[in-house]
C-alpha cells in the first residue's frame, strides 16, 4: 500500500456519497488498546476559517466520545467497495465490549501529520486535528429535535482541521 497525497476538494463527492451508505469510519487513539473504530454518516466537509475543516458528531453514549474528547485528533477513513457489512458491524457494536479493529484483522498505521492512526485497509483517509467543539442543544428545529433526539442525546460537533489526505495505492 502507497500513500498519496490527494486533493481535499476533489475527494469531497465521494465522501459525502459514502456518508449516506455505507457510512465511513472514525479511527480514535484508545487508552487501553492503540485505537477505536466507529460508523459515522453524519458530517460535513469544507472550507471553514479559510481551513480545510470536517466536521464529526458524535453522541455522549459512545465509547468513542470520551476517546475523542481526550486525544482531541482523528482520521476518518472511507473503506473501498465491498466493505459494508465490516462498516455496518462498527457502527453496531461497542469498543466497550469489542475490538472492533482486531475483530476485522485491520491493520492500524500511524498517522502521518496527527498522532492518530489510520486503517491501512482505507481507500482513503483524512487526518485531522480538533480545533472546535460545540454542543447540539434543544433550540434545534423542532421537525430535526424530535426526529433525532427524542431522548436528548445530543451530539458534540467536532471541527476537524484536515492536515492530511491520503489515497492508498
Ligand atoms: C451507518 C451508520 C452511521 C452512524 N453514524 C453515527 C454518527 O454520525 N454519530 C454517532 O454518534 N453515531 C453514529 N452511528 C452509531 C455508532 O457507529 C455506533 O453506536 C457504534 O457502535 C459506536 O461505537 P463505539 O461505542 O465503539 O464508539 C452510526 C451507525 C451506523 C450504522
Amino acid at each position: 500500500m502507497k500513500l498519496v497525497a490527494a486533493d481535499y476538494a476533489a475527494e469531497m463527492p465521494d465522501l459525502m456519497s459514502q456518508l449516506a451508505r455505507p457510512g465511513l469510519l472514525l479511527v480514535v487513539p484508545d487508552t487501553s488498546r492503540p485505537a477505536n473504530v466507529m460508523t459515522i454518516g453524519w458530517a460535513t466537509f469544507g472550507r471553514v476559517w479559510s481551513r480545510p475543516m470536517c466536521m464529526v458528531m458524535v453522541r455522549p453514549s459512545r465509547y468513542t466520545y470520551g476517546l475523542i474528547n481526550r486525544a482531541g485528533v482523528f482520521t476518518v477513513n472511507r473503506m473501498p467497495a465491498g466493505s459494508a457489512k465490516a462498516v455496518a458491524r462498527c457502527g453496531a457494536v461497542s469498543g466497550r465490549e469489542v475490538d472492533k479493529i482486531a475483530e476485522q484483522g485491520w491493520t492500524l498505521q500511524p498517522g502521518e501529520t496527527q498522532p492518530a492512526p489510520y486503517l491501512a485497509e482505507a481507500a482513503l483517509h483524512l487526518e485531522c486535528r480538533t480545533v472546535f467543539t460545540s454542543e447540539v442543544t434543544a433550540e434545534l428545529a423542532e421537525e430535526l429535535r424530535l426526529a433525532s433526539y427524542p431522548e436528548a442525546d445530543y451530539h458534540t460537533l467536532y471541527f476537524g482541521l484536515v492536515t492530511g489526505v491520503y489515497r492508498h495505492e
